[in-house]
């Protein structure tokens, strides 16, 4: 795991969109893997300023996103799929039909995870996966677990995850309850991780999924054993594991 420390959250967002920006020009019809959150915010922020200057061109790079929340429609303002058109999508040029995201709306849980590993397959797997890291450790919305989950399924939401979404939400009732993800096995068959974190919050478990054991308990511990993680982090998210 390749390790780059960042003073602050901006720095963390510069340099990730930075890695970004070069998978695209080695590869202009790359497959990005995407994720949502507030941690990639600034590195989307970064992307749109490259390509309004002219640097960055999205006309052939296809998407995929790590997960949504079961129950939600698209122009639910809190489903990722809204999320990813105001904060990246529809401020540059790539195409809306290269862009991929669970079905929300689509109550048949079995029938969309299946639809969507097909879609990534078609796609010919993730060139770079963005990842941020949850408190618990989850990523996409892979929770702890007595086992890693190989392909994308329906998840129930932790206590924790739905309390650290509440934020996003009017009332703690309308958090959904139940999420469409990318299981462990389909993010780690991605060719390249980028996994970004910041924050004093996330210095604990950061220090757990870089240095403790690796446990279906912090899922994102497995990245461990990927090839080619590099991990952008801020100081603060990086204070446990340098005392
Ligand atoms: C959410 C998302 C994850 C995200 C994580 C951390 O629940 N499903 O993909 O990485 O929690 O969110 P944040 O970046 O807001 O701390």
């Amino acid at each position: 795991m390749r390790i780059y420390r960042t003073a602050d959250y901006q720095e963390m967002s510069r340099t990730a969109a930075m890695i970004l920006a070069a998978q695209i020009q080695i590869k202009p019809d790359c497959v990005l893997g995407l994720a949502t959150g507030s941690t990639p915010v600034g590195m989307y922020e970064e992307l749109i300023r490259l390509h309004r200057a002219g640097h960055l061109d999205f006309s052939d790079v296809r998407s995929a996103n790590l997960d949504e929340y079961r129950g939600l429609t698209r122009d639910h303002d809190q489903s990722y799929y809204y999320f990813m058109q105001k904060n990246l999508f529809e401020h540059v040029n790539i195409k809306p039909e290269n862009t991929h995201i669970p079905d929300g709306s689509c109550p048949d849980a079995e029938a969309e995870c299946a639809r969507y590993e097909a879609v990534l397959a078609q796609l010919g797997g993730v060139d770079l996966q963005v990842l941020g890291l949850g408190h618990n450790g989850h990523i996409g919305f892979n929770e702890p677990a007595d086992a890693f989950a190989k392909a994308t399924h329906c998840v129930d939401l932790t206590a924790s995850t739905i309390k650290a979404n509440r934020r996003f939400f009017e009332r703690e009732e309308d958090v959904p309850r139940q999420a469409y993800t990318m299981g462990i096995g389909t993010i780690m068959r991605a060719a390249k991780i980028l996994l970004l974190v910041s924050g004093a919050d996330k210095s604990d478990i950061l220090r757990e999924v870089v240095a403790g054991p690796v446990t279906p308990q912090v899922p994102a511990s497995i990245l461990q054993f990927h090839p080619d993680v590099t991990l952008i982090a801020d100081e603060a998210a990086l204070s446990r594991l340098h005392s």
